[in-house]
């Protein structure tokens, strides 16, 4: 089983993804991303996905027991250390993570919280495009980070697609959940020794050096 989970916290847009997918790679880590679990299973039209798939397309959070068991039923299948991108979520969901821990004996790791002001949240949001291929997932902006060709993904030549929820009213939704559950979850993390607060609004080469270190001093 996993012997260590890191997590990286911030807001809708903040660039946890984008930072998740070179973190994983250069420490050789799983990237859980609930989001991407979630929306696989709409995708997919599995019983989950039919049940949460309105609820995300408006920005609303998913239930808390919900998104406990996917998580936990991946962690028991899980060799590597984790990378959790989108999760916890909220204090409720923090709280029992550190519980599944303390009883499966994994430590927890680098808590990093990507702080980007919310002003330039939404740009990021509603420019952004995803690679349609799941097991690619490549993340492009139309205008910081576009594709070679329009529409295609530079790295696996899938169609970038648009994911529901990042058009201005849902990201409106989605910042509102942020804000209303935020706070408590910060505080949960914000006085361990392994917390990080790491600003998010600069190139990513540079958000990424600065997580490297913090994440060097844990790994
Ligand atoms: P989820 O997929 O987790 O979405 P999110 O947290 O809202 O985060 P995003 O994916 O929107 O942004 P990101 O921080 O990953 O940014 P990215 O790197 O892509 O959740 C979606 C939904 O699933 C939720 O609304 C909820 O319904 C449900 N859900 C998921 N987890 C849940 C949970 N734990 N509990 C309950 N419900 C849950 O970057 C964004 C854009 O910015 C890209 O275009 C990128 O190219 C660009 N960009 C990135 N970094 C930079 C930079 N440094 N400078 C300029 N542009 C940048």
């Amino acid at each position: 089983m996993t012997n260590k989970v890191h997590i990286l916290l911030g807001a809708p847009g903040s660039g946890k993804g984008t930072q998740a997918k070179r973190l994983v790679e250069t420490f050789r880590l799983t990237h859980l991303s609930t989001g991407d679990i979630l929306r696989d299973a709409v995708s997919k039209e599995t019983e989950l996905g039919l049940r949460v798939k309105n609820l995300m397309a408006e920005g609303k959070l998913v239930d808390d027991d919900t998104v406990n068991g996917l998580v936990f039923a991946r962690l028991q299948d899980e060799n590597q250390d984790v990378l959790f991108d989108g999760y916890p979520r909220t204090q409720n969901q923090a709280q029992s993570l550190q519980d599944f821990l303390s009883q499966k004996g994994i430590e927890l790791g680098t808590v990093a919280d990507v702080h980007v002001p919310q002003a330039v949240l939404e740009a990021r949001v509603v420019g952004r495009r995803v690679c349609s291929n799941n097991t690619c997932g490549a993340i492009y902006h139309v205008e910081n980070k576009p594709s070679k060709q329009q529409g295609v993904c530079d790295l696996c030549g899938s169609p970038l697609k648009h994911r529901s929820d990042d058009t201005s009213e849902a990201f409106r939704a989605r910042m509102g959940e942020f804000n209303s559950t935020f706070q408590p979850l910060l505080a949960f993390y914000k006085d361990r020794l392994t917390f990080r607060s790491v600003d998010g609004n600069r190139a990513p080469d540079e958000v990424f050096a600065t997580l490297e270190t913090h994440f060097k001093e844990n790994a």
